[in-house]
């Protein structure tokens, strides 16, 4: 049977989604489901594990039925997976000891403090390209490891394993054969050296962690494992893994150094292309692993902010002065273009480049006359400001940006409004695909490579990233700059060191 069949599961923080494509990598069926959210004490934020497996599983097979596939026609899944969150589990009976600690989770932020007290940042960072912060793995194993009773003398036993959630899924779906991870994933817990790619003993010591709870750790593209048949109907071949920040960043084609992508979701994830040599940050941005393909690991620069489509979530379910996401950018449209309200969206505190765990959001420039259509217009016109602030940061690391042409997905990349805007602040083209779905059109590119159906990247034929619209900027530069500047000022105002 001929096997013209990529399946991409989407392991998200607050859905799960699976989209089957063909050979030539479009669409044809997807399914997609929510899940719970726990969150247990304030900063805290957990996963079933059961839900996130059963999710995986529901959608998959949703998928490959809506396609009306044979299972054995799919050459290979592609897992790609919200990164960071934490999984351990009895490699006995393959049960988690605790729920999944999500990247989201603030718990270890004393411990984080004193390993920057301690000095141990410098370390860190020259190993991971990260920084001491409670969204990386290492802290979050070391609490489980620490919390759970009897759960570091099985792990010094070797009766452990850990895994961020691509992890968690290869061992599911291959009845436990394959403790596997990608180099992407592992590049986010915080033990791994970007530079040797391999976990780093050093840090293992500082983290108290036995090296016998770590996974292996492969090429994006590769061979890890058939899944048992009994959970699609046939053995399946899984060929493609990458955080899904990662998988973005393949799947809108960012394959030479320069190219830039941002994924406006519930938080916004800006990645650069920095080749094939790691590039250290002045500016508090993260050094990362874009993607690694026959052992030849290719960098980003990476700028994290925690709060984009989740400003809007809030004015639609906390405010209720919206009912569909979709008012804010028509309301945006006609707000009073004298009025200039700026909103600080750092519910959770802010990522790259402040790092400011305690800062709050905040609201400025309210008068009598601001009203519903100058908030939603704030909370848009604050992604712009945010992605501005990272790319302005790369520049600063980076200096070769003087081209950069942003390419943009995610929910809140289908408003025109606010990609209109963000050009403008930008002062760069900013590029929207036809394929939005890019985290699950990289996965399942990084499957259909390693199955040979799918060209290298780079290669002439590596056309899978389609334009659908460019927006160009139209404002002038000394207006963005003011506009930015008190943008600026704002945040300088809720930043709490
Ligand atoms: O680093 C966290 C990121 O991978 C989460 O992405 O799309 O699941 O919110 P998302």
């Amino acid at each position: 049977m001929t096997t013209d069949i990529l399946l991409a599961l989407d392991q998200g923080t607050t859905s799960t989604r699976a989209i089957a494509f063909d050979a030539a990598l479009h669409p044809i069926a997807s399914a997609q489901q929510e899940f719970r959210q726990h969150f247990p004490a304030p900063g805290w934020v957990e996963h079933e594990p059961e839900d996130i497996w059963r999710t995986s599983l529901a959608t998959l097979r949703e998928a490959l039925g809506g396609a009306g596939v044979d299972p054995r026609r799919v050459a290979g899944i592609g897992i790609t997976n919200q990164r960071e969150t934490t999984l351990l589990w009895d490699r006995a009976t393959g049960r988690c000891l605790h729920r999944a600690i999500v990247w989201q989770d603030r718990r270890t932020a004393e411990h984080c403090a004193r390993l920057r007290s301690e000095g141990a940042e410098l370390l860190l960072n020259e190993r991971t390209g990260l920084l001491a912060d409670p969204y990386f793995s290492a802290t979050k194993l070391a609490w489980l490891l620490d919390h759970v009773p009897g759960a570091r003398a099985a792990a010094e036993r070797g009766g452990l394993a850990f895994g961020t959630v691509d992890c968690f899924l290869i061992w599911r779906l291959t009845g436990g054969r394959l403790h596997t991870t990608d180099a992407t994933n592992a590049a986010r817990t915080m033990l791994f050296d970007i530079r040797r790619g391999d976990w780093d003993d050093e840090l293992l010591r500082l983290f108290r962690i036995p090296r016998g709870v770590l996974p292996t750790v492969r090429d994006c593209a590769a061979d890890f494992g058939l899944t048992d048949a009994v959970h699609l109907g046939a053995a399946v071949p899984i060929r493609g893994v990458a955080g899904d920040q990662q998988a973005a960043t393949v799947g809108q084609g960012c394959f030479q150094p320069g190219m830039l992508k941002s994924t406006y979701g519930t938080g916004c994830f800006a990645l650069l292309n920095t080749g094939e040599t790691p590039v250290a940050s002045r500016t508090r941005l993260l050094t990362t692993i874009a993607y690694q393909i026959e052992g030849v690991r290719t960098y980003a620069l990476e700028g994290a902010i925690f709060v984009a489509g989740a400003a809007v979530q809030w004015l639609r379910d906390g405010l209720g002065i919206i009912a569909t996401a979709a008012e804010a950018g028509d309301l945006a449209a006609k707000a009073d273009a004298a009025q200039s309200v700026v909103l600080v969206p750092a519910f959770t505190g802010l990522g790259a480049p402040h790092w400011d765990a305690e800062a709050r959001a905040a609201i400025f420039g309210l008068t009598r006359g601001a009203g519903r259509a100058e908030l939603c217009r704030a909370a848009l016109e604050a992604v712009a400001f945010q992605t501005r602030d990272l790319t302005d940061a790369m520049r600063a690391d980076w200096p070769d940006t003087h081209a950069m042409v942003l390419r943009v997905d995610g929910g809140m990349a289908a408003s025109d409004w606010t990609m209109k805007f963000l050009a403008d602040i930008l002062g760069a083209p900013v590029d929207r695909p036809v394929v939005r779905e890019t985290t699950a059109l990289g996965a399942a590119y990084l499957a259909g490579l390693q199955a040979g159906l799918c060209p290298a990247p780079g290669a002439s034929g590596a056309t899978h990233w389609r334009l659908e619209r460019r927006f160009m900027p139209t404002m002038s530069r000394e207006e963005a700059s003011r506009r930015h500047g008190i943008w600026q000022d704002a945040v300088r105002r809720t930043l709490t060191h």
